[in-house]
């Protein structure tokens, strides 16, 4: 079977025991990337949908806009202009359904099947997905100069939370390439409001990414993309043409949301509880398994873990789900294959923080039934967070060395 194959086949097996994993009773989710539940504010959403649905005119049950609801709209062009992005105009926001339809967008904007993208070597997978999915070639960071288009993540990376050094950001801005600029976790950066957006430097080159999905609720599909100027006609017809508008009711509740809630207070709470989860699974991990490496998170929903053996990674996560534990295999990741240790993303967020000792312990069996072969010996594994990143310097005590 050749590679691509044999790619195609393992991601089908994670996908069904993602599924299995989902629904097994007492199992202990480490994977996914999915809020946690207990943060959703159900019943102040509750009171903003009948707010919405009994206002005069109804316009959260009528057609909009393709751009999306006015006042949302300035409510995220507010926020961002206090992020540095002083010019910015209500007009300049593209409502869309989630991040993810955001990327969607920008791809098919800037790019066309054969072409190439520049991405990290590891990165969010529904990204990966899709650039494959529309006939581009990932390219490493070193080649964008020769890409069509460049996708980053500088403020909290998925998978692993890193966020980019200010020299490395310099460097990205004067890539005389367009940048999709992914801020689905910026605003979890646990030292607090996140830094300027690549967008402040390279306006006319960026298209910035954003969500509610992770610091609201994801099940509301409530994104947002901003373009440089003079592709906003284009998008608007873009938007139009793929699915007239993002959904009127969605965005006339996360408005209602937003006119009542402190927000920035609520991304306060969920920084710290966060955070919080990060360490407690941070210090399961290294009482279970002192051999595998990671560096604390700069923000966001999961550690990124270098074990110290190569596996197979559909036996493992077999082998943990039987175990009663689940986790992101690494190949999801990864832009391209590499032969290094293997990897996975440990979630924190989903879980109850009181389980992940018990979750460790299961991972740690799972591992032992396993024996994982080593690796054979490589200069430098591709595992460990791009050199251009660094992880939050207030939990040193939790970061392991690399060896
Ligand atoms: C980095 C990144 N970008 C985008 C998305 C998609 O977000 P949304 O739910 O808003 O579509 C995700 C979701 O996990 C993500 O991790």
């Amino acid at each position: 079977m050749g590679e691509a194959q044999s790619r195609k086949r393992a991601l089908r097996q994670v996908d069904a025991l993602t599924r299995h994993a989902a629904t097994t009773a007492g199992l202990i989710p480490l994977a996914g990337g999915l809020p946690s539940e207990q943060q959703f504010p159900r019943r102040a959403l509750a009171d903003a949908f009948l707010r919405v649905v009994s206002q005069s005119g109804t316009p959260a049950l009528q057609y909009g806009w393709p751009e999306g609801m006015q006042s949302l709209r300035e409510r995220i062009a507010s926020r961002l202009k206090a992020r540095g992005l002083v010019n910015l105009e209500a007009a300049d926001v593209l409502i869309t359904n989630g991040a993810q339809q955001a990327i969607t967008m920008a791809i098919e904007l800037l790019t066309k099947p054969g072409q190439s993208i520049a991405v990290d070597a590891q990165s969010y997978p529904s990204a990966l997905e899709l650039f494959r999915s529309k006939g581009l070639t990932l390219v490493p960071m070193e080649r964008a100069r020769e890409a069509s288009a460049v996708y980053v993540m500088p403020t909290v990376a998925n998978p692993g939370g890193a966020t980019m050094t200010a020299e490395a950001r310099g460097r990205l801005g004067g890539i005389r390439r367009p940048i999709i600029e992914d801020e689905a976790y910026a605003e979890l950066a646990f030292a607090g409001p996140p830094e300027r957006p690549i967008a402040v430097d390279a306006r006319e080159r960026v298209f910035l990414v954003g969500t509610f999905s992770k610091t609201l609720c994801p099940g509301l599909r409530v994104g947002w993309l901003i373009v440089p100027p003079r592709w906003r006609q284009r998008s608007l017809r873009l938007k139009q043409a793929t699915d007239l508008q993002s959904n009127s009711l969605a965005q006339a509740v996360t408005d209602e949301f937003l006119a009542r809630d402190d927000f920035d207070r609520r991304l306060e709470i969920l920084r710290r509880f966060y955070r919080q989860r990060a360490r407690q699974l941070a210090a399961a991990i290294r009482r279970h398994l002192p051999s595998w490496r990671f560096d604390f998170p700069a923000g966001g929903f999961g550690l990124w873990v270098e074990t110290d053996a190569r596996v197979d990674e559909v036996a493992f996560l077999e082998a943990a789900v039987k175990e009663g534990v689940g986790f992101d295999p690494g190949m999801l990741f990864e832009s391209w294959p590499h032969e290094g240790p293997t990897c996975l993303r440990l979630c924190f967020s989903l879980g109850r923080a009181i389980d992940f000792d018990e979750g460790a312990r299961r991972l740690a069996r799972a591992w032992r039934h396993l024996g994982g072969r080593r690796p054979p010996a490589r200069p430098r594994p591709a595992c460990p967070a791009p050199a251009n990143r660094r992880r939050s310097g207030a939990s040193a005590g939790f970061a392991r060395r690399r060896r």
